[in-house]
């Protein structure tokens, strides 16, 4: 058995707005790309130009006949024919270099509030890109296992993953999800306030890719200022005379414009912790928060909820990798812990 399972490893997807991972049983993470794909069409024609971080460049970039799409919108599949094209794209470069035989088994997350259409639609994307098998993780699970969480234990456990187009909040003990809930709020609304807040108040057009570049260079979710990022310089379409301009932009306008996504971020978990047994909440009052995804990264994201719920906050160790390393992991003991999986096929 161990020979055969050499020729068609079974592999692992953290399938996210924003970016997808791949982890290979026995390899570990081989691939992490943006969710991207560019399409040429042509006549009635669509023709895959391009898929991930070369997609992603041409993004806000692309002649009438070639678009840039990112087939995921808040968690879940938008776009089902992109997806699928996605899905084999990676799949098939995640085990290139293999010798395969037959096809993988794959574990897929999907975001805990996703509905039965929503998985669905996932699982028959997964399967026709070519798995043998669909498993589905919920994402918390995958997250908090990926951060090293002691989610076996009869101990509350929280995980507050900020991705791309959702903030997940999971409360996990003895092995299962006690309690889930999500908010469409992530990086993307943290990018449109950006974009919003620069036309208000610069009159300065920019693109969602120059909005994400500037959360990441000088975004910031409170202060203390005294450590503040240098401004930064920011080039757009001036919106009154239509032609380029630059302005300067302060760490403190910025987070001025992500305050009221992160206030959405923060009252999921409050009302989170408002809604588990005592029991449970005292036992995070004492663990503390764990912070994955991309947006745990943030800069002071950790002080503000600190702040405002009063409960230790911590960062997950790389935290855009903790929902595939904690895939992964489940694919290393896939025999033994299908309890936490639903199958499909
Ligand atoms: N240094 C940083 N500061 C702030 N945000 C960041 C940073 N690095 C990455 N991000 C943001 O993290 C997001 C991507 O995170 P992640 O890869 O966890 O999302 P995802 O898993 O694709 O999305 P989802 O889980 O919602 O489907 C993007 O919005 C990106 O801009
Ligand atoms: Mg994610």
């Amino acid at each position: 058995m161990g020979f055969f399972q050499h020729f068609s490893p079974d592999i692992g997807i953290d399938l996210g707005t924003a970016n997808t991972l791949v982890y290979v049983k026995g390899r570990g993470i081989v691939l992490n790309e943006p969710s991207v794909v560019a399409i040429r069409h042509y006549r009635e024609k669509k023709q895959i130009l391009a898929v991930g971080i070369e997609a992603k460049r041409m993004l806000g970039r692309t002649p009438q006949n070639i678009t840039a799409v990112r087939p995921l919108r808040d968690g879940v599949i938008a776009d089902f024919e992109v997806a699928e094209e996605m899905i084999k794209f990676f799949v098939r470069r995640a085990l290139s270099g293999t010798i395969t035989f037959g096809n993988p088994r794959v574990v897929v997350c999907v975001p805990s509030q996703a509905t039965a259409v929503e998985r669905r639609a996932i699982q028959e994307s997964v399967a026709i890109a070519g798995a043998r098998k669909v498993y589905l993780i919920e994402e918390p699970m995958a997250a908090a296992i990926g951060a090293g969480l002691p989610v076996n234990e009869p101990k509350g456990s929280m995980i507050v993953d900020i991705g791309g187009g959702t903030c997940e909040v999971g409360v996990l003990s003895l092995g299962g999800i006690v309690y889930a809930s999500s908010a469409r709020s992530g990086g993307d609304k943290f990018d449109e306030a950006i974009v919003t807040y620069i036309r208000k108040e610069h009159k300065l057009l920019i693109g969602d890719s120059t909005a994400e570049n500037i959360k990441k260079e000088l975004g910031s979710a409170c202060p203390p200022w005294s450590n503040a990022a240098a401004p930064c310089s920011v080039k757009g379409r001036d919106m009154v005379r239509g032609i380029p301009k630059s302005i300067t932009i302060t760490q403190q306008e910025i987070a001025t414009a992500l305050h009221e996504t992160l206030s959405t971020i923060v009252e999921t978990i409050r009302t989170a912790i408002e809604n588990i047994a005592p029991e449970l909440a005292a036992d995070i009052a004492e663990q503390g928060i764990v912070l994955s995804g991309g947006g745990a990264l943030l800069r002071n994201i950790d002080t503000l909820i600190n702040q405002e719920l009063d409960v230790p906050v911590a960062i997950a160790e790389d935290p855009l990798y903790c929902v595939v390393r904690g895939t992964g992991q489940c694919l290393e003991n896939i025999e033994h812990i299908k309890g936490v999986l639903t199958q499909y096929m």
